[in-house]
């Protein structure tokens, strides 16, 4: 219990509802969120959608309303646009790259992590320094390294953690290379990451660990939403775990994607498209499953489609469905015709890469795996890369070389 009559902090006020949602119940971590006022390391701008503006994310001074409300609230909080300089007129960002991340996740994240006394823990992703002061607060100064890539940034985070009272190493430096330039950390216990790892998970990381260490980070492949990992390093320096929630995050500088959609590479004019028909349904890449979206996502990377329903007032084709899919970064593209009837499927492709091969090779992947949920997946993190496996890291999924569906492997060993 809370000493009756101790005023009402922002902090008490957010271990509260974080409490009574059943999310923050780590006491280590409920002290810290009582003693640490996020509030103090919000900026007096912070960016938000206006439809006035469609696409852009537009500033929302401290003085708008909206400021407070989204402050009190359990709110990630976009706090930089566009690397710091905003494409568009009046300080309007096309991209949001820094944020205070929503309490609740950073709460399920520093959970996951189970960091203890004794242990030396390494932030990647400083932002404004919130998350930092939290591990502080429950570790101490000494323990903690963050790594913030853009220098501005690194510097506004050192100043909000001195001013709360806390003074860790904050390095401005790419969190992803290897080793961080010219400071010798020596390894962690633990590593949290708190922007997201598109597609591979860097192996530096693990090498930053101790055997033992804990990882922990959002993840994300294809057209799904982030998830979470939480990955333990094991003797021989490969890291292997599972997917344990939902996290949704910005992703490392490098690891951004060409973010065009499907219908912005495909050219169904162009004389280079050739029609051809494919024995793979084209609305199972589609398919609302979040195993197979994941496994797709791994499979074939950078995948978009669209999808685009028969028109209601054409009864004669009642269920019909033009499928789009594409691979931005090498321009390849394809359409298939999906009619109730059954395949084979006519399709308009254009480019290097078979698409409907590709997403019919990891369908028999993830059917042969017996169509795997999520929580049968896990990842491991070894030289050769980041492999996606289910019910263990011996279950491998995975391609031939050629696109084909391949035999299940064990993952790298170390
Ligand atoms: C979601 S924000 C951090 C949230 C913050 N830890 C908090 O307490 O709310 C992610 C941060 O990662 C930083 N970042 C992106 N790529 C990075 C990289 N390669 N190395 C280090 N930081 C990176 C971004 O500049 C951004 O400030």
């Amino acid at each position: 219990m809370t000493t009756p009559g101790a005023p009402v902090t922002p902090g008490s006020r957010l271990a509260r509802l974080l409490g009574s949602r059943g999310i923050l119940t780590d006491p280590l971590w409920h002290r810290a969120i009582i003693a640490v006022d996020r509030t103090a390391f919000v900026p007096d701008t912070l960016y938000g959608s206006d439809p006035a503006h469609p696409g852009w994310e537009c500033p929302v001074p401290r003085t708008d309303p909206r400021w407070d409300a989204w402050v009190q609230e359990d709110y990630a909080l976009a706090t930089q646009v566009d690397d710091g300089h905003p494409q568009g007129e009046h300080g309007r960002g096309r991209l949001v790259t820094s944020s205070l991340s929503q309490p609740s996740l950073v709460v399920a994240m520093l959970q996951a992590l189970d960091a203890r006394e004794g242990h030396r823990v390494l932030e990647i992703g400083t932002g404004a320094g919130y998350n930092t002061a939290l591990l502080c607060h429950a570790l101490s100064d000494r323990a903690v390294v963050s790594v913030e890539i853009d220098r501005d940034l690194a510097k506004t985070a050192i100043g909000n953690l001195a001013r709360a009272g806390y003074a860790p190493t904050v390095l401005d430096d790419d969190g992803i290379s290897d080793p961080f330039a010219g400071v010798a950390m020596g390894r962690f216990h633990r590593l949290l990451a708190t922007v997201a790892a598109r597609g591979r998970v860097p192996y530096s990381w693990v090498r930053q660990l101790y055997p033992g260490g804990v990882l922990v980070t959002p993840w994300e492949v294809g057209n799904t939403p982030g998830v979470l990992l939480r990955l333990e390093v094991e003797e021989g320096h490969a890291a292997h775990g599972r997917i344990i929630g939902d996290a949704s995050f910005m992703v490392l500088r490098s690891h951004r994607s060409d973010r065009r959609s499907a219908m912005e590479v495909v050219n169904e004019e162009s004389p280079g498209a050739v029609d051809a028909t494919t024995s793979v349904n084209p609305r199972l890449v589609a398919y609302r499953n979040q195993g197979w979206q994941l496994v797709l996502g791994h499979l074939v990377p950078e995948l978009r489609y669209a999808v685009y329903e028969a028109a209601e007032d054409r009864p004669e084709c009642a269920g019909e469905a033009s499928v789009y899919v594409a691979t931005p970064q090498d321009g390849s593209w394809a359409l298939g015709e999906y009619v109730p009837a059954g395949g084979p499927y006519r399709v308009k492709r254009e480019g290097a890469r078979d698409l409907w091969a590709a997403v019919g090779a990891a369908w028999e992947v993830w059917e042969r795996a017996g169509r795997p949920g999520r929580d049968r997946l896990g990842v491991t993190v070894d030289e050769r890369g980041t492999h996606l496996w289910a019910d263990g890291p011996e279950g491998v999924l995975q391609l031939d070389g050629d696109g084909r569906s391949g035999r299940r492997a064990p993952a790298g060993t170390g």
